[in-house]
């Protein structure tokens, strides 16, 4: 591997002069990360940022979620998708209340411990908040690490996650998790992107595996496109990347679950009779059994409660 300080110094270089002023970048608060780091999962920052200011409005502390009606954190929730994080996050607020006296648990190990708490955001709470210098993954850290210490994105096999852990823990400069996880993630949202890595302002394209094979490739194709201009080809068709999806795709069972959650904060209680049509608008009784399985499965999800005929948020 490369000398790790070739692609440490620049890199937190860089994300010192061109961070993004985050709200959640100015706390060590561990309920205020959690919040963040939970919406930030699933949902681009911007919009995010207006949803975070607004849900500690509501919830301004760790009592203050836990003491609250599942169905108010469900309806601030809404815009934000993914509602069962709704339901998570408080499960992991109400089990620091009543199990750890209060406090959070500051190491990964015991925040996973939590209900509702992947291995994501016990590394992303236990760095942003206790400043603890653990490696974990997202999508854009992995994109990043990839990239950077194995090679472009089509190498087959692709590293799995427990390898790229590794190579990513033997990164971090000792004493500074922060501000280095928070660089990779800003990097992979900023420069390094999926659809468009902008390697020419990239602050580490000079130590990066894939940088230095495209460049390869785009000389070796440079050479073979003037051969083939010779012969009359057709140029090469752009690459095409595949964008990150963020909408779940309208008619199927997620964006159905959504329909009824959005109808279920709308209304206190609604008979299922009356629901099917809010999220179906050909509905009729034949669809009477797939909406009672999805209201079910919701139920089973802790996002609603069926009572005979009628369903409402918990
Ligand atoms: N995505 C997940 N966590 C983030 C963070 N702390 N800053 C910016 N984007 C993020």
């Amino acid at each position: 591997m490369t000398n790790p300080a070739n692609i440490q110094t620049p890199l937190l270089a860089w994300f010192a002069a061109h961070a993004r002023d985050l709200p959640w970048r100015r706390t060590r608060d561990p309920y205020r990360i959690l919040v963040s780091e939970i919406m930030l999962q699933q949902t681009q920052v911007e919009r995010v940022v207006p949803k975070y200011h607004a849900f500690l409005e509501a919830f301004p502390t760790l009592d203050a979620l836990a003491d609250a009606p599942t169905a108010e954190v469900i309806r601030l929730w809404a815009g934000l998708g993914y509602n069962r994080r709704a339901v998570n996050l408080q499960r992991a607020a109400r089990a620091v209340r009543d199990s750890c006296g209060g406090q959070f648990p500051r190491t990964a190990a015991g925040l996973q411990a939590l209900p509702g708490i992947g291995p994501y955001t016990a590394g992303a709470v236990a760095c942003f908040a206790f400043e603890q210098d653990v490696a974990f993954m997202d999508t854009n850290i992995r994109r990043v690490l990839r990239r950077a210490l194995v090679g472009p994105d089509q190498i087959a096999p692709p590293p799995g996650d427990r390898a790229l852990l590794d190579l990513g823990a033997a990164l971090i400069p000792p004493g500074q998790g922060w501000a280095w996880n928070q660089a990779i993630m800003e990097l992979g949202a900023l420069i390094c992107t999926a659809a468009a890595p902008a390697c020419r302002r990239c602050p580490i394209s000079g130590a990066c595996r894939a940088h230095a094979a495209q460049r390869a490739e785009d000389e070796a194709s440079i050479l073979a496109m003037g051969d083939a201009r010779e012969l009359g080809a057709p140029p090469r068709p752009a690459r095409r990347v595949a964008e990150r999806r963020e909408e779940p795709f309208k008619g199927s069972r997620r964006w159905h679950r959504g329909r009824i959650i959005d109808a279920l904060r709308a209304h206190p209680a609604l008979p299922l009779s009356r629901l099917g049509p809010l999220v179906k608008p050909d509905y009729s009784e034949a669809d009477a059994d797939w909406l009672r399985e999805l209201v079910g499965g919701l139920a089973r999800d802790g996002l609603a409660i069926l009572e005979g005929d009628e369903a409402r948020l918990p």
